[in-house]
């Protein structure tokens, strides 16, 4: 789970990490009243959860209350790279005398963590990374050794920071290491980290990743959550423990495995295209013990969902044999009565094929054809979504 900014700071300023102050606001006249209370010049950035806010408008400096209302007013509703900015934060000012890059990740193609730190950040590090690599110090972390501070001054040393700054970068680096560590992070990165003219080193931005894998660890973490930006078809599958991901077509698509799943997005793709085009309507893995709930729970989201046409439900009998999930699927139909309105295609294949196939023969729906290969009922799913189009 990605955080906004604000968020991402709340957290640094729990672990030490030096930020400014700052509030959000959801319209002009909070922004406005923000910045009279700090009576100083403030910037008002964009909370949306994607890079590049500054180049696309989305932070702005204001000299008085009014102007702070003003630049609010462009940048709430804003499109930043398809997010819209529901929400700003009001920081006070900093001058700045340098800019530098710092981050903490989770380095898979080296099944480690990373350190990455510069001396010349701000808004274009990418640019610095492609251009400059070697002024893009990258430092692998042991993940059992962590960061000491005698890790922090090598990687201080290596990315070049000036002397009378180390001290403090070091400082700031082990307190980052303990919120990426203790808060359970894949992603800690803070661009720009500066110095002010003063010396003082301050993180201005955050960004921070959390790994949900962690969640049960982390309580506090629910709150970060933005209800509002859910998709509430995915907010009420993840209520019911579904591994459900929304997508833009018609066909719904229930499997058991991850691995089945994605190829059959792949199988009802490739047959839509003789269709007019249709495509899966989403992603939803129900896993091994495909029970008669597991099952209506999963319909019910499909069913629910307005751009589904048609439903493709695509088992192999593993663990879970056929004639269990043919009984899951009939319970399911009987549990959701009149909510089943789409018709169903039901391909099973594995253990206990046979007595599956004959346990939908005999309830004989009047939603459901039960196909024998992935191919042709990905294609009669896809002729039936295009009919019902
Ligand atoms: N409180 C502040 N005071 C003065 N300048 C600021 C302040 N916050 C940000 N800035 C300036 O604005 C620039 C962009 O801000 P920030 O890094 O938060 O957004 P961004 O980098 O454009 O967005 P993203 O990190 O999403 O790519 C900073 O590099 C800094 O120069
Ligand atoms: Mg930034």
């Amino acid at each position: 789970m990605d955080l906004y900014e604000y968020q991402a700071k709340d957290l640094f300023a729990a672990h030490g990490v030096p930020v400014l102050p700052g509030a959000v606001a959801t319209t002009p006249d909070e922004a406005a009243a923000i910045a009279a209370d700090y009576g100083v010049a403030v910037v008002v950035k964009a909370q949306v959860k994607t890079g590049g806010r500054g180049k696309a408008g989305g932070v702005k400096l204001a000299e008085t209350a009014e102007e702070t209302k003003t630049k609010a007013e462009g940048i709430l509703g804003l499109d930043i790279k398809g997010h819209i900015v529901h929400r700003v934060l009001v920081t006070p000012a900093s001058d700045i005398a340098e800019e530098y890059y710092f981050s903490f990740l989770l380095d898979r193609s080296n099944r480690t963590f990373l350190a990455m730190a510069s001396v010349e950040g701000g808004m274009d590090i990418e640019e610095v990374a492609v251009s400059k690599p070697e002024a893009l110090a990258k430092i692998a972390i042991d993940p059992i050794a962590g960061v000491d501070l005698a890790k922090a001054n090598e990687i201080v040393a290596a990315a070049k920071f000036p002397a009378e700054v180390a001290d403090q970068v070091a400082d700031t680096i082990v307190k980052l290491w303990e919120t990426f560590v203790s808060e359970d992070a894949t992603l800690v990165e803070v661009n720009p980290l500066v110095r002010d003219p003063h010396g003082k080193i301050v993180a201005l931005d955050g960004k921070v990743t959390l790994d949900e894998n962690a969640g049960f660890r982390h309580p506090a973490h629910a709150e970060l959550v933005d209800k509002a930006a859910e998709n509430p078809l995915e907010a009420a599958a993840k209520a019911k423990d579904l591994n459900y991901v929304k997508l833009d077509g018609e066909v719904g698509i229930i499997g058991n495995g991850a691995g089945l799943v994605m190829s059959t997005l792949d199988v009802v793709a490739y047959a839509g295209e003789k269709h007019g085009g249709v495509k899966p309507a989403n992603f939803l893995d129900i896993g091994g013990g495909a029970s008669a709930e597991v099952m209506a729970n999963g319909l019910e989201i499909i069913l629910s969902d307005t751009d589904v046409r048609s439903v493709f439900v695509n088992v192999f009998g593993g663990i879970t044999a056929c004639d269990a999930v043919a009984n899951g699927i009939v319970k399911a139909l009987e549990i959701l009565g009149d909510g089943a309105t789409k018709p169903l295609v039901v391909r099973l294949d594995g253990n206990n094929v046979v007595e599956g196939r004959r346990i939908l023969a005999e309830a004989n729906h009047p939603l459901v054809t039960v196909v024998d290969t992935m191919d042709n009922a990905a294609d009669r799913a896809a002729e039936l979504a295009a009919a019902g189009k």
